[in-house]
């Protein structure tokens, strides 16, 4: 009978204490109250032992890709184990606000400063019944990585600045451009020229898809889909991280990429992207470059394998550095769900280094070992 009682109760207790020790990717990713995580284009933030994911909270059915909640916020020691810490930022329920809810609130990646001691949350946002039109980078702070974040700000980034390295020929276009046909070498051409640049020149440049950086030396980088998906911006922010100092410069002009996530190893700056085609997976893209100002050298698609191109059937959000380990990464993807978003999987892989370029490989199940026995 005591025999009976007890392995009842150990099988009770595994149920309801039960561990993750390893990644899965692609399976359904329980946090600690055994519901699946919704942290949808995420990044990760690490505060004094515990790192932090933050992400789109995503809810079912066709409006499930809209803002009705806000961001959510998951804690861990480990990786795998994650807390849910709520909605950090909630949609507003005044209509007049710009976050309020049923606006678009995509890819918030949250960032520490040590000047301010506040955390800066930067997100996509998209206002309410507009689409996709507004294209806007927009900001929040708190005084704890737990919240609640109060928004502050949108912007569309780097208004009446020329990037850095912007050719003085470049700063006019030409009286017949936007007659061109979308496509035609003509058009790529005028596009690589600054083109979008030139036209969202008063209004600030576009802003979709995004990452946030912050360097060993404290400054921090806004990485964002611009120019209607075809070019990367990247601006820096000013010491607060709130704001734009200007100083910017374009990536792969017309090379269409979206979702950027990036790292640094050795003095030298990874980024890994994807093509533009919504909730469709394509394949991914990897650039490096020895200065976040470029040149950015292209090294195509980073994965190997069954579905490699495909990203196996995700696209990147994040790059996770492991705390205390020098070399390991982690790619950080989402497999959406467009149907029902609320059911989106997440997708970790190791990034391996190899002949200077990342590269990501399958893997059906595997821990942060893996690591070491492939490194
Ligand atoms: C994807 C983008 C997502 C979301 C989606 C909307 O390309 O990466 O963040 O904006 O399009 O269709």
């Amino acid at each position: 009978m005591k025999l009976k009682f007890s392995i009842i109760i150990s099988f009770v207790c595994s149920f309801v204490f039960s561990q993750n020790n390893s990644f899965v990717p692609g399976k359904q990713w329980k946090d600690t109250n055994g519901m699946h995580i919704n942290a949808h284009g995420g990044g990760i933030v690490f505060v004094d032992g515990t790192y932090f994911w933050y992400g789109e909270f995503k809810t079912s059915g066709r409006s499930g890709n809209t803002s009705l909640e806000g961001i959510s916020c998951y804690s861990s020691k480990d990786l795998y184990n994650w807390k849910n810490e709520g909605i950090v930022l909630k949609v507003d329920q005044d209509p007049n606000s710009e976050i309020t809810k049923g606006c678009v609130i995509e890819r918030p990646k949250v960032i520490f400063n040590k000047k301010t001691g506040k955390y800066v949350m930067w997100f996509h946002l998209e206002l309410k019944g507009q689409g996709y039109n507004a294209a806007k980078a927009a900001v929040a702070i708190s005084d704890s990585p737990k919240g609640p974040f109060i928004f502050k700000k949108s912007y569309r980034p780097n208004k009446g600045v020329w990037p850095i390295d912007f050719k003085e020929e470049n700063k006019t276009g030409s009286a017949n451009e936007d007659a061109l046909k979308s496509w035609s070498p003509e058009w790529l051409t005028a596009i690589k020229n600054g083109m979008l640049v030139r036209k969202d020149f008063e209004k600030g440049q576009m802003a979709r898809d995004m990452t946030v950086y912050v360097d060993d030396n404290g400054k921090a980088y806004l990485i964002s889909s611009s120019e209607e998906n075809l070019t990367l911006h990247i601006s820096e922010l000013t010491d607060d991280y709130l704001d734009f100092t200007g100083k910017w410069t374009r990536v792969a002009p017309a090379g269409h990429n979206e979702a950027p996530a990036i790292f640094k190893k050795d003095g030298v700056y990874y980024m890994i992207t994807s093509g533009c085609t919504g909730w469709d997976p394509n394949a991914a893209r990897s650039f490096k470059s020895k200065s976040i100002w470029g040149p950015w050298e292209s090294l195509g698609n980073p994965c190997i394998g069954p579905d490699a191109e495909l990203t196996f059937h995700s696209q990147s959000t994040y790059i996770v550095p492991v705390q205390g380990k020098k070399d390991q990464f982690i790619f950080m993807a989402d497999r959406w769900n467009p149907k029902n978003p609320i059911d989106g999987t997440y997708i970790w892989l190791p990034i391996k280094l190899e002949k200077g370029k990342p590269v990501l490989k399958w893997l059906d199940q595997w821990n942060l070992s893996t690591f070491s026995e492939n490194q």
